[in-house]
């Protein structure tokens, strides 16, 4: 049986900033394909109205891009509000008042997750939760343990099937692409082991700060912003068996089974660095020891995997914004023509964002008598990024109910485990110049002669 569409989207959250930067915009382009034909009520603290919430969606808008006054009124006359403190219960008794005929709302939490326990027990006690869906923002949880307890929370109020735990990265059609270009390709899958891939290392860089969210990112820092979800949820599918089938419980079963093989984090295998300057950031403590940046180092235990390196790197205020994955294989076994340390191995390389690359390296020979190589790289594909925002995407399949790019509670859970001895054990951060690859003690989680292969920077104004 199809699942049911939902019948209004309630937004928490409505003036931060993930709504600006993401949320309207994605609505906005929902409403131009045609894809949102239901109330969208945004719900705020107290004191704001409606006029000002449309003035909010108007400037975002506008900010992300193309503007068109036609679509835009389209949207705004699917926007309605409703204020109140989040933890106040009239709040709900509003909101209940305002979805009037709805049966089957979508409550979108687009708000620090320290809140979430307080506004799903304000939507089970108005009556608001029944029949309804809730879609959560990451990070789910600060750990394992309280990950666990939100989860138990959650499901005395919504079954499994009706949380959507948002990653946006799982959005993105570059990552879908990983799933696709490993297994509706025959030449990958035999090499795709031990026996021929040295390394995997996945860079996760931006060229800006934390852009005023000081507050959020000292509850929040790299680790559990982008480490525990969005890399984690890549290297899953670069590292994940093939499903016997594409429904969503077969991929989320793979994809589980991965990561649970996955070794909890060594703290000796991960160097945190935070950029000169961020305790001066608004909300940042001056003796904060909240990274900016974590270069860490995970193993698989898988017969596929076993002895493999898988680097994550990640950090803010680095030379380039960009997110790639490379994929180094062995050597050949022989060096026949060039010798063998010098010439660069055989590689995959995958640019996420902001564009979308496929490409190899290989060897070629020179042109001349001498039999010496030189290395090129192949494009399988490069592409500017999809068109179909992530936000726009997830959404879209919450409100329709499917819950493929979704995260389960085991699957989060399990993620939480590889982590959490990270969040307790990791070493004191280390200062880095902005504009920098972060600290160069990141070197220090490396295996035997391993280095970090920095991306490629164009142009790039600093940090
Ligand atoms: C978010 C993080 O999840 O992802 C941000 O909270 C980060 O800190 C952002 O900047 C990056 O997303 P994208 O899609 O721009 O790579």
């Amino acid at each position: 049986m199809a699942p049911i569409q939902s019948d209004a989207f309630v937004f928490f959250g409505a003036t931060g900033d993930l709504a600006n930067k993401k949320i309207f915009p994605a609505l906005y382009a929902m409403v131009r394909r045609g894809a949102l034909n239901i109330p969208v009520i945004c719900i705020a603290r107290a004191g704001r109205t409606l006029d000002k919430i449309k003035d909010r969606a108007r400037d975002s808008i506008k900010q992300s891009g193309d503007f068109d006054e036609a679509t835009f009124g389209k949207l705004a006359a699917l926007l309605r509000y409703s204020d109140g403190d989040y933890s106040d219960e009239a709040t709900y008794r509003k909101l209940r008042d305002t979805l009037g005929p709805s049966k089957n709302p979508i409550f979108y939490l687009a708000i620090p997750p320290s809140m979430f326990v307080t506004v799903v027990g304000g939507l089970q006690k108005s009556g608001c939760a029944q029949n309804a869906r809730v879609i959560l923002e990451k990070p789910f949880g600060r750990d394992l343990r309280s990950a666990q307890a939100l989860d138990k929370t959650l499901h005395e109020v919504f079954p499994e099937d009706a949380i959507f735990r948002i990653d946006h990265y799982l959005g993105k059609e570059a990552v879908q692409n990983i799933l696709y270009f490993r297994f509706a390709n025959s030449f990958l899958e035999p090499i795709w082991n031990r026996e021929y891939i040295r390394d995997v290392q996945i860079t996760m860089a931006e060229n800006f700060g934390v852009q005023g969210r000081g507050g959020f990112y000292e509850e929040v820092g790299a680790i559990r912003d982008v480490v525990q979800n969005h890399l984690l949820q890549v290297i899953a599918l670069l590292a994940m068996d093939a499903p016997a089938g594409r429904d969503s419980k077969t991929m989320q079963a793979e994809k589980l089974r991965i990561i649970r093989a996955m070794r909890p984090i060594d703290p000796k295998n991960v160097v945190r660095g935070q950029f000169a300057g961020y305790r001066d950031e608004k909300g940042v403590t001056k003796d904060s020891q909240v990274e900016t940046f974590a270069a860490l180092r995970l193993h698989i235990d898988t017969w596929r995997w076993a002895d493999v390196p898988f680097y994550i790197r990640a950090g803010k205020c680095l030379p380039i914004s960009a997110t790639e994955v490379k994929v180094t294989l062995r050597r050949p076994p022989l060096a026949i023509f060039d010798p063998q340390d010098k010439m660069p191995q055989n590689y995959f390389r995958l640019r996420l964002s902001p564009e979308v690359v496929i490409a190899t390296g290989a060897l070629v020979k020179r042109d001349g008598e001498d039999m010496l190589g030189e290395s090129v790289e192949l494009t399988a594909r490069h592409n500017s990024p999809s068109e179909k925002s992530p936000y726009e995407r997830l959404l879209g399949d919450a409100i329709r109910g499917d819950p493929a790019l979704f995260t389960q509670d085991a699957t989060v859970e399990a993620a939480w485990e590889v982590i959490d001895p990270v969040l307790t054990g990791a070493p004191a951060v280390v200062e880095y110049e902005p504009g920098s690859w972060g600290p160069a003690q990141a070197a220090d989680v490396m295996q035997g002669n391993d280095t970090w292969q920095d991306l490629q920077v164009e142009k790039s104004p600093p940090c």
